[in-house]
């Protein structure tokens, strides 16, 4: 028996949101969980890649793989041990770029494994295992539950979450450079500490950015998206990210530009079609870096993981 499930890419922190809020966006990977049929055969762990150009080779393929890791928990969880399993990653998010591939990996191998030993896990015992592999619930929640979410991962190793309706016309355009950063490197560069006025222009910025989302307030948004914790300290690993937070302050029907996740990608919100109006001035800034960029203007993802 096997189960296939498709899960999605995710962007996390929106600016003052650090390891706090995320969203699913439609690019997936496939992720399938199978007993092999020869007993003894151990773990086998095959990437395919759906798009060439993605960067698979330093995915591992044994029991450092984190889907595998995940499944381990899992199994852990119902008081068994994994012997003979099949873990085939279909891969269309990019690796390393800051959209939650990691995340999805987890979430897709937990997912499949669930429902291939009955559900033994509810919905609450999947996020705080995802969580505990990936180290924050900022990505893995909206992988598994879809859409824009507040998610807290707490000190006895829960997550409780909260999924808000994200306007329909704020459009999410990301910005994937040719080039990775490694999650660890990036938040390597953030200090142990921060400031109390730097910590109190995070929690301001936060509370209103939720209220601005329930709301759909875009007005209000483009003043919420700004942050003193971690974007400030990464700006030097993403390249264009500084210019182009010139370029879009105070542009008709742009939102604002964040980080997206630890980066590299940098995540562009606006109203209906208004990044279309900066595109060519966007890609000359790339172009002036010797950055390519694939640039890609989607909506939200409501769904989450589904079995296919
Ligand atoms: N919140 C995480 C970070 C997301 O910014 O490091 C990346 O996985």
């Amino acid at each position: 028996m096997k189960v296939s499930v498709k899960v999605p890419a995710t962007t996390a922190n929106i600016g003052p949101g650090f390891d706090c809020l995320g969203l699913a966006l439609p690019i997936y990977n496939e992720i399938t969980v199978e007993e092999t049929v020869m007993p003894g055969s151990g773990i086998e762990i095959n990437i395919i890649e759906d798009n060439e150009t993605l960067d698979v080779l330093s995915i591992p393929k044994d029991e450092n793989n984190i889907a595998y890791k995940a499944i381990e928990l899992l199994y852990n969880f119902i008081g068994q041990s994994v012997s003979d399993i099949k873990i085939t990653i279909k891969t269309n998010i990019p690796v390393t770029r800051g959209l939650g591939s990691s995340a999805s990996v987890i979430v897709g191998g937990l997912m499949a494994a669930n429902k291939l030993l009955g559900e033994p896990a509810d919905e609450a015992v999947l996020l705080s295992i995802a969580s505990e592999v990936e180290g924050h619930p900022d990505n893995v929640t909206p992988a598994l539950v879809g859409g824009f979410c507040l998610s807290s991962l707490e000190a006895d190793g829960s997550v409780y979450y909260s999924k808000l309706d994200w306007p329909l016309n704020w459009k999410l355009t990301v910005l994937i450079p040719d080039y990775e950063l490694d999650t660890s490197i990036a938040r390597s560069v953030l200090p142990d500490c921060v400031s109390i006025p730097d910590a109190a222009y995070n929690i301001r910025k936060c509370a209103m950015l939720i209220d601005a989302v329930y709301k759909k307030d875009a007005q209000l948004m483009k003043k919420c998206l700004k942050d003193k914790i971690h974007q400030p300290y990464r700006e030097k690993l993403v390249k264009g990210f500084k210019e182009l937070s010139e370029l879009l302050e105070n542009k008709n029907d742009i939102i604002g530009c964040v980080i997206s996740g630890a980066g590299p990608t940098i995540l562009v919100i606006s109203e209906n079609d208004g990044f279309e109006k900066v595109k060519d001035d966007v890609k000359l800034i790339f172009k002036e870096l010797n950055v390519n960029c694939d640039i890609r203007t989607l909506s939200i993802e409501n769904e989450g993981t589904i079995v296919i």
